[in-house]
């Protein structure tokens, strides 16, 4: 029997290997994915080669565009924002590297999927949720809720014994961090304590506010039904536009967020992240959705959000809720397009502009000035009709 392995080539994933291959005798099947996170994947094949994966086992995929096209950007037609704070970026890539090794264990004829995600987390339900949408059958090993490996000192003392290089250059993070297009996260260590103010060099995607240019810059985003095409004009893809956006978060320290959120399995946890070309673009696409959506589809639409926000939370990407909600958000998106303005400066996302050809924002109507087309008449029977209600009970009240 075979399984595919989420593997990062790091020391976890590399000890979950040699894991399954003692536990289970089975032939590992390895799959590292650039989702962008910022760090070289190549290095993964070295790495499973070394440990006695066969060159024909090792899955090395850059999935940064289809990240970005299908799973980044429906989420942010949605405007999705998980208790008010958090933009999801963990969450939303969990299913498409589910959905990938579902694939591949198809291809390879393997029977089972393995993740490197603790029995406490979020990760462990989102990667499970979508492997069981996708093909019922597949058998899940999470060896963190199974072995006895549960201090770092075991996991060392694996290595060692498993010839698992373990690199001694460079400390170790002190913090569980996960990172690709769309963010960072960092949980753990001296975060554990909400009260703790996190050191400034633990921050690694953008400037502070302190060290952020004291020039303001200008850009422009051009939308299409709802996602960002260009920025100041130049067509851009899906992965290179989200980039070029994350250079211009970090320049200006945009999209530093430290919170305490409720994990899906039940406790609170402190995180902090950096979503610096995520922040600039929800702000975007608001602004030019308030030029373009119908108020009542909007405000409609903005109730769906929280909702399709805690499926995305909890791993019910793939799930005909979500499905549904998505086509109900993506036929909001037909008129989205037009172009936004924005001024960033010190940790800020300023809307300066936004313009389009399906604008339904009426100058004629909304003036201040002298109008030709509204009755200021026809605002009076509208008031007293929407008071009447109120008109009868202080009637009614008063007599008693
Ligand atoms: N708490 C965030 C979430 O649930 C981030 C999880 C980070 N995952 C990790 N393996 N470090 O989406
Ligand atoms: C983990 O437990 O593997 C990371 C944290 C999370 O999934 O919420």
């Amino acid at each position: 029997n075979k399984v595919v392995l989420a593997y990062s080539g790091g020391l976890d994933t590399s000890v979950i290997l040699k894991w399954l291959q003692e536990t289970y005798q089975c032939e590992v099947v390895t799959f590292t994915a650039d989702i962008g996170q910022g760090e070289e994947v190549e290095p993964a094949r070295q790495k499973a080669l070394q440990l006695g994966i066969k060159p024909e086992n090792i899955f090395i995929e850059d999935l940064k565009e289809e990240f970005v096209r299908d799973y980044v950007f429906p989420m942010f037609r949605a405007n999705a924002i998980y208790e008010g704070e958090y933009l999801l970026g963990t969450s939303i890539a969990r299913p498409l590297i589910a959905k990938r090794q579902i694939e591949i264990a198809q291809k390879v004829g393997a029977d089972g999927v393995a993740h490197g995600a603790t029995g406490k987390g979020n990760d462990q339900v989102r990667f499970e949720i979508a492997y069981l949408a996708l093909n019922p059958d597949i058998t899940v090993i999470a060896p963190w809720r199974e072995w006895e490996l549960n201090s770092r000192e075991k996991l060392l003392k694996f290595a060692e014994s498993h010839g698992i290089p373990i690199e001694k250059h460079g400390k170790k993070s002190p913090y569980s961090m996960d990172a690709n297009l769309l963010h960072i996260s960092y949980e753990g260590g001296i975060l554990e304590d909400p009260w703790n103010e996190p050191e400034e060099d633990m921050w690694r995607w953008t400037n502070s506010i302190e060290e952020a240019p004291n020039e303001p810059e200008y850009i422009t985003i051009d939308f299409e039904k709802g996602d960002p095409v260009a920025i100041n004009g130049e067509p851009l893809s899906p992965a290179k536009l989200l980039e070029a956006l994350n250079e211009y978060g970090k320049r200006h320290g945009i999209g530093r967020i430290d919170i305490v959120e409720n994990r899906f399995v039940g406790m609170k946890s402190r995180g902090c992240y950096e979503t610096p070309g995520g922040t600039i673009l929800l702000k975007a696409h608001r602004a030019i959705e308030s030029i373009t959506l119908d108020r009542e589809e909007a405000h409609e639409k903005d109730k769906l959000m929280p909702k399709y926000a805690e499926l995305i939370y909890n791993g019910f990407w793939f799930s005909p809720e979500r499905e549904m909600m998505q086509a109900a958000i993506d036929k909001t998106q037909e008129n989205v397009n037009g172009t936004v303005r924005l001024k960033l400066f010190k940790g800020n996302v300023f809307v300066v502009g936004r313009k389009s050809p399906n604008s339904l924002f009426a100058p004629e109507f909304s003036t201040f000035e002298e109008d030709q087309v509204y009755n200021q008449k026809d605002a009076e029977g509208f008031i007293k009709l929407n008071a009447l209600r109120f008109i009868i009970e202080g009637h009614v009240r008063r007599k008693k």
